[in-house]
């Protein structure tokens, strides 16, 4: 049996540097998608080459797109239309990635041919009843195995709906607004909360008629999608990371160079704000319709805090984060209205909570959140469940605890941040992976 990937940090504050992160996951997936649905060549730049992002431009490949990858800096896809997709030869592994999953569920419901979506162990337990409803009012035959994948789609011709989302989730909103690419009128979707827009945005900048605002996203099929360039910004839940440890440095702290900070990702931001970070955003511009800016963080003394309820939605990557750095601020966080985290990668409330227990950590777990006393954390041995983000929030973390913390099951940082041990180390962290 091979020996699972861990991550080992030695404690050290002297972090400094200027850096870029990688590029946003989710506008990297929605390149690929719209890309392959446009007519024309659409040149993507800045692509985030991690797991999740390939899983997709696979699948999409399988379905008879040609996308050239050969420089990852700037990957070629040559666009097949609304209708030119072919089917797959095989299921369509969507690896660890519930955004590829539910999001290409969108594209096949419209399809004339049958496809099945699945993925890895974590994937394969997470919620698809959530787009199979809307997707089936649409028309498409959609079954999930207990609620999860694999998927089977049966596409269909599909007709506009009006949708109520009964949660506040990005994914299943694009999922209905790109089957809504193919339905003859307007798809309306109305969410419970804001979540990111990405799908809304690169919809427009590839020609298509998007209304949005006031929690209501509405789009009118059948559309014409025209290639394009875009221009992928650094993704911000990546370089969440980077402005934590900025952060807790005793030292200069860090500055990263082409941030995605779009008004529907900041909540990271406001959140360490309210904890007393002193973060710095300059430079903004707008790039392929998304706002892009220069963002620093320097030395601060966190303070615990009580999240209010509507920056949950807006920062809900990167709770995980804010949970380990509540065990190292000074005083009490509560999080409350973030019941969304047990259906993503990992449980993220109950695999925090037995983390930050195995750290001396005093911490209150409900069912949609959690209270942690902040103080002095405790090194030894904590296990990400294979959770990309559980693992490096700990990596992070550990450069303020009194001895030394290992982190087990981190293959998969490589989903959304390959090189997280490497830019890390480069800022002085004292880290290293086997
Ligand atoms: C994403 C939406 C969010 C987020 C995920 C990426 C997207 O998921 O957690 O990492 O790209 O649309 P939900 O829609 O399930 O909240």
């Amino acid at each position: 049996m091979s020996e699972v990937a861990k991550i080992i940090v030695q404690p050290g504050r002297n972090i400094s540097g200027c850096v870029r992160v990688p590029g946003d996951k989710s506008i990297s997936h929605r390149a690929l998608m719209l890309g392959a649905l446009a007519e024309g060549q659409t040149l993507i730049y800045g692509f985030l080459a991690g797991e999740d992002c390939l899983a997709t431009l696979c699948a999409l490949r399988a379905l008879g797109v040609q996308i050239d990858d050969s420089d990852r800096k700037l990957i070629k896809v040559a666009g097949v239309g609304l209708k030119g997709l072919r089917p797959s030869a095989g299921p369509l592994d969507m690896g660890n990635s519930g955004t590829g999953l539910r999001l290409l569920a969108g594209v096949l419901a419209g399809q004339s041919f049958n496809s099945e979506l699945t993925g890895d162990e974590s994937l394969l337990k997470r919620p698809m009843e959530r787009i199979a409803k809307p997707l089936r009012r649409m028309g498409a035959e959609i079954e999930t195995t207990d609620g999860c994948p694999p998927v089977h789609i049966r596409g269909e011709s599909l007709h506009p709906i009006v949708f109520q989302s009964p949660v506040a989730s990005a994914q299943v909103k694009s999922a209905v607004l790109l089957a809504g690419l193919y339905a003859d009128g307007t798809t309306r979707v109305q969410e419970p909360a804001v979540t990111r827009d990405h799908t809304e945005r690169m919809l427009q900048t590839f020609g298509v008629q998007v209304q949005s605002g006031d929690l209501l996203s509405e789009v009118k099929g059948p559309a014409k999608l025209t290639a394009c360039e875009v221009h992928v910004p650094g993704d911000l839940s990546s370089a969440a990371f980077v402005l934590a440890a900025g952060c807790l440095s005793q030292s200069d702290g860090v500055s990263i160079e082409s941030v995605g900070i779009n008004p529907t990702r900041i909540g990271v931001i406001e959140i360490l704000r309210l904890m007393g970070a002193d973060i710095n955003i300059e430079a903004p511009s707008i790039e392929s319709g998304e706002p892009v800016a220069t963002v620093s963080a320097l030395p601060s003394s966190l303070q615990g805090v009580v999240i209010p309820a509507e920056l949950v939605p807006l920062a809900i990557d990167e709770l995980p984060l804010i949970f380990a750095l509540a065990a190292c601020a000074e005083g009490e966080t509560i999080i409350r209205g973030a019941e969304e985290l047990r259906h993503k990668e990992s449980d993220r409330i109950a695999i925090m909570v037995s983390n930050l227990l195995a750290l001396g950590v005093e911490v209150e777990e409900f069912p949609d959140g959690v209270r942690i006393v902040g103080g002095q954390l405790q090194g030894g041995t904590v296990n990400s469940a294979g959770d990309h983000r559980i693992a490096m929030a700990f990596a992070v973390v550990a450069m303020c605890a009194t001895q030394p913390i290992t982190i087990l099951d981190t293959d998969n940082v490589a989903t959304s941040f390959p090189d997280f041990v490497t830019l890390m180390q480069s800022l002085g962290l004292r880290v290293t992976d086997a």
